[in-house]
């Protein structure tokens, strides 16, 4: 484990930051889409000036998960075991819930690929929202240090915390971990591991989100994700079914990167609309 001083959020103006060297692409968005965009941009601006923050939150644990298939519960007991993981007694239900379903993609997806976790290195997640499943990146990969980042920090939710202090909560006790509110595509960081779950590769989630489409840029992300990956380094990247799947590695293609392998969860701990595709790329 690295150093135990406490984790803190910190702003993009501690990393190096340079302009995109690839220019933003205007593709034809419909009215709607660009009213909806223009709305959303009208709150993202005014949360990013405001940086509203009280202190770090942190969620009332729910002590213990039901409601649970037997077979839920079973693999949920096998991972606390191996990853000495306690989610329910750091977070409510849905959380917890959602953190064991992350670790148990990436303990499967791992297993099933055969290939070594590549512990004790600089990990970057990209588009991490408030950081909620740190701990769970944490436990996997041991990281020596640990970053997650995005562009939308300050969202306000309706217990009067930001996303910023939902952040500093996660990650209050982590070690040499921190929360970046900065665009990915303009951040100059080595990292040994970069992760992306779920990240945008189509417009609607972006709007669905509450995000405006001047955020959207495939392109800039996945280039900057190929340059910031140091030698030997891992992309590991989880999408929303098959056809997101395939957008995303074109993307990763685009950007230099070359897919080492893919997979794709059978049976997720929690239901999803479309299955979870993991895959790995180096550059
Ligand atoms: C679909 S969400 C996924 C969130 C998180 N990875 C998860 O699994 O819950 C995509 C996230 O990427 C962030 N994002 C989008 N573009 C970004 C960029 N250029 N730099 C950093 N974060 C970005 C968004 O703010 C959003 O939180």
């Amino acid at each position: 484990m690295g150093t135990t001083s406490p984790a803190r959020p910190r702003s993009g103006s501690e990393f190096s930051a340079s302009s995109a060297d690839v220019p933003p692409t205007t593709p034809n968005y419909s009215l709607l889409q660009r009213g909806r965009s223009l709305y959303h941009d009208i709150w993202f601006r005014l949360s990013e000036r405001l940086r509203w923050s009280r202190r770090p939150h942190h969620e009332t644990p729910v002590g213990r998960l039901s409601g649970l298939a037997p077979w839920q519960t079973s693999r949920i007991e096998t991972l606390r075991a191996q990853y000495d993981a306690d989610f329910e007694s750091r977070y409510g239900h849905h959380t917890a819930l959602a953190n064991y379903a992350y670790l148990d993609v990436l303990d499967q997806a791992w297993n099933a690929a055969a290939r070594p976790i590549p512990e004790g290195g600089r990990v970057t997640d990209v588009g991490c929202a408030n950081f909620w499943y740190a701990h769970t990146l944490y436990r996997f990969f041991r990281p020596a240090t640990l970053t997650g980042v995005d562009v939308e920090g300050f969202r306000l939710y309706p217990t009067g915390y930001s996303r910023y202090d939902a952040a500093a909560g996660y990650i209050a006790d982590l070690p040499q971990t921190a929360f970046l509110v900065a665009d990915y595509s303009q951040i100059e960081e080595q990292a040994d591991v970069i992760t992306a779950w779920f990240p945008f590769v189509t417009p609607a989630p972006v709007l669905a989100w509450r995000l405006p489409l001047t955020l959207f840029s495939p392109e800039r992300l996945f280039l900057r994700i190929a340059r910031n990956l140091a030698r030997g380094g891992t992309f590991f990247m989880v999408n929303q079914g098959t056809e997101e799947a395939d957008v995303a590695a074109d993307y990763c293609r685009r950007a230099g990167l070359h897919e080492r392998g893919r997979w794709i969860q059978p049976q997720p701990l929690r239901q999803r609309p479309h299955p979870p595709v993991a895959s790995w790329w180096t550059s």
